[in-house]
């Protein structure tokens, strides 16, 4: 996949999945816009991969700062063209009488507001320049209930209704609005999962995740037409046929 000339923006880009795909991004030639809150560690990042990449600390939850973020890669770039909407939290873990309410609905304004966030900042800047990419991390979890997780579970339900939203109201107009399910991957966020004790997942073990770069690598593939025939809904990265077409089996 050649993507010189095309400009991505990746929040939750100081670790985990983001990372791995900001490196397989800036592999096919894409200019980069690595969001995170931890200012160091997007900037360690930027730093690694040169200048192709602009370091833009953001809390996604947050709309005035993602809109600014949006802001400052457009004036860094020159444009957006795919947005790749992957930060996430799962804590706290907890059943739904026990959980703190604040706490919850923290999860609910990262994973489900901030995809939002995401889509009503980058969007304008697409249709006007006659198209773009929203790629969305989802998870089984949009499926399916899982113990002490009505957060999460709830907010990846959402999540992915936004993008059958996007692709509803934008494909038209050249907007291509993809999720992501990637199974479960070898990232800080199965560390705080197994920590919790709670759930099969909790239990699994470490062998059974797969590599974030797995999970990088179908991003890159999911801005090529080849994927056109999954807009508007969910590729899963369980799927052993996408497996075989990445060369990921
Ligand atoms: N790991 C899995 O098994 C798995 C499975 C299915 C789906 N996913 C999804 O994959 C995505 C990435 O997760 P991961 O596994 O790579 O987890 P991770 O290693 O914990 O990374 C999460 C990333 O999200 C960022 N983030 C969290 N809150 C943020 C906020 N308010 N604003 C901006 N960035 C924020 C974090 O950076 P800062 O803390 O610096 O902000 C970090 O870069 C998530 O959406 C997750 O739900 C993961």
């Amino acid at each position: 996949m050649d993507l010189k000339d095309r400009t991505v923006m990746i929040t939750g880009a100081s670790r985990g999945i983001g990372a791995a795909a900001a490196r397989a991004f800036a592999e096919a030639g894409a200019r980069l816009a690595l969001v995170a809150r931890s200012a160091d560690a997007v900037a360690d990042l930027a730093g690694e991969i040169g200048q192709q990449a602009v370091a833009i600390p953001c809390d996604v939850a947050r709309y005035w700062e993602f809109e600014q973020a949006v802001r400052n890669c457009v004036t860094a770039h020159g444009g957006l063209d795919v947005l790749v909407n992957n930060a996430g939290v799962i804590e706290p873990i907890s059943h739904m009488a026990d959980t703190d309410p604040e706490a919850w609905g923290e999860v609910i304004d990262i994973n489900l507001k901030g995809v939002f966030h995401g889509m009503h900042a980058a969007l304008p800047v697409m249709l006007e320049a006659g198209g773009g990419t929203v790629l969305t991390i989802g998870s089984g979890a949009a499926h399916g209930p899982v113990e002490g997780w009505s957060h999460y579970c709830a907010s990846k339900a959402g999540a992915l209704m936004l993008t059958r939203m996007a692709d509803k109201e934008y494909r038209e107009r050249g907007i291509r609005a993809l999720s992501l399910s990637p199974g479960t991957v070898a990232t800080q966020m199965q560390r705080d999962i197994k920590a919790s004790g709670i759930n099969p997942v909790s239990k699994l073990d470490w062998s059974d995740h797969i590599p974030p770069e797995w999970v990088a690598k179908a991003l890159v593939w999911m801005c090529g037409a080849e994927a056109d025939g999954h807009l508007g809904g969910e590729i899963s990265l369980r799927d052993e046929a996408i497996r075989t077409k990445l060369g990921l089996s």
